[in-house]
């Protein structure tokens, strides 16, 4: 009986948290005419994000050119240091602020809830706005508090002793004080996100993820759509990232011969056809590219694919995951996940 109500409280809290959000800060993103799916805030997102992870010098040209073709939705991260690049691009685009989605993500280093405002702060300087549209928190696992962002002792990463859970709620404080509009989560297991659920009181807007036709994880994005958290997929294109070296032994996911045959049918490549796929199950992609004929064609993989097509590619899973730092980050990710390399 006691759970119960505590339950109620809680659940009732988490509503009424909810309703502030979206009462208060609901964004439409007027005169975008692609696909946007709602965020559980009421805000929208567009489908198609601009991936802005490497090539930290292109940033600036790749952003405006991104923008110049229609993207109206960056992502980035403090650990990347294209935050700066993103901001010149923006201004260069002339785009206004108020028509762009943009994401950072809180870095490990600041996980304690009495560096986390600072570290948003410095993002929104970097990032020349005063308010991001989502804020996420860019893993799990702490590392040591300071100015360095990998924080090393005898050559192995130092961990800090935040709990991912005080981390966010300290991020919680950020929407209430207006300077994020959402706040999510990224990289976590679904048994770190169960936790998250229960002992916090915004849910999480969105989670992103590494996700593609090879490391489709079904069951996971469902749970997701029935607890209101929206899902985006990050590395769409799978093992076309370079840094990726388990992937260098086989076949590109954007080469897979079931997805040229789709793609034929609609006059569509690979790559556009593993952005539809993902748009398809309601995912928002951000694929990332500094050459400007793939980013006016990466952005063309809005469009609909019929459902036959989406059950071709359902098969083409693999459970293959690219991106898994356990090693080097002192974290077990993805323990409960699939791809996860016992
Ligand atoms: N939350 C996280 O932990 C996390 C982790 C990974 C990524 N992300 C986010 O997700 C974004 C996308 O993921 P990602 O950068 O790993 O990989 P991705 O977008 O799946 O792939 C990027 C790679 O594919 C190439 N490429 C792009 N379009 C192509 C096309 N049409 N045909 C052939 N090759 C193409 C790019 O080359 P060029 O640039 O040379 O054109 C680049 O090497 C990142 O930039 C970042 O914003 C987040």
């Amino acid at each position: 009986m006691l759970a119960r109500l505590k339950t109620n409280m809680q659940t009732s809290s988490r509503l009424s948290q909810v309703s502030r959000q979206i009462s208060g800060q609901t964004r439409t993103l007027a005169g975008y005419s692609k696909t946007k799916f709602q965020l559980n805030t009421g805000a929208e997102i567009p489908a198609i994000g601009f991936g802005t992870w490497q090539d930290k010098e292109a940033q600036e040209d790749a952003v405006y050119e991104a923008l110049k073709a229609g993207y109206r939705h960056i992502d980035t991260a403090r650990i990347y240091g294209t935050e700066p690049g993103v901001a010149k691009g923006i201004k260069k685009s002339g785009v206004s602020r108020s028509d762009i989605f943009i994401t950072t993500k809180l870095w490990n280093n600041s996980h304690h809830p009495d560096d986390v405002e600072k570290a948003c702060d410095a993002s929104l300087k970097d990032l020349q706005t005063d308010y991001l549209d989502l804020y996420l928190m860019h893993w799990p696992s702490p590392f040591a508090r300071g100015d360095k962002l990998m924080p090393k002792e005898n050559d192995k990463m130092k961990a800090g002793d935040s709990d991912y859970v005080d981390t966010y709620k300290a991020m919680e404080k950020l929407v209430a004080s207006g300077k994020c509009k959402a706040i999510g989560v990224s990289n976590f297991s679904k048994a770190e996100l169960e936790r998250l659920l229960k002992e916090t009181d915004i849910v999480p807007a969105a989670h992103q993820l590494e996700m593609h036709p090879y490391l489709q994880q079904t069951d996971f994005a469902e749970w997701h759509k029935a607890k209101g958290i929206h899902v985006t997929q990050y590395s769409p294109f799978g093992n076309a990232n370079p840094i990726y070296d388990k992937g260098e032994d086989i076949g590109k996911l954007i080469d897979d011969p079931v997805l040229a045959d789709v793609g034929r049918k609609y006059g569509k490549n690979g790559a556009q056809v593993a952005l539809a796929w993902g748009i398809a199950k309601g995912h928002s992609v951000i694929p990332k590219s500094k050459t400007p004929a793939r980013i006016q064609a990466n952005f063309e993989g809005d469009f609909k694919l019929e459902s036959e097509d989406v059950q071709k590619i359902d098969g083409l899973d693999k459970k293959l995951r690219f991106n898994d730092p356990s090693g080097s980050f002192g974290w077990n990710f993805y323990a409960d996940l699939d791809g996860k390399q016992k």
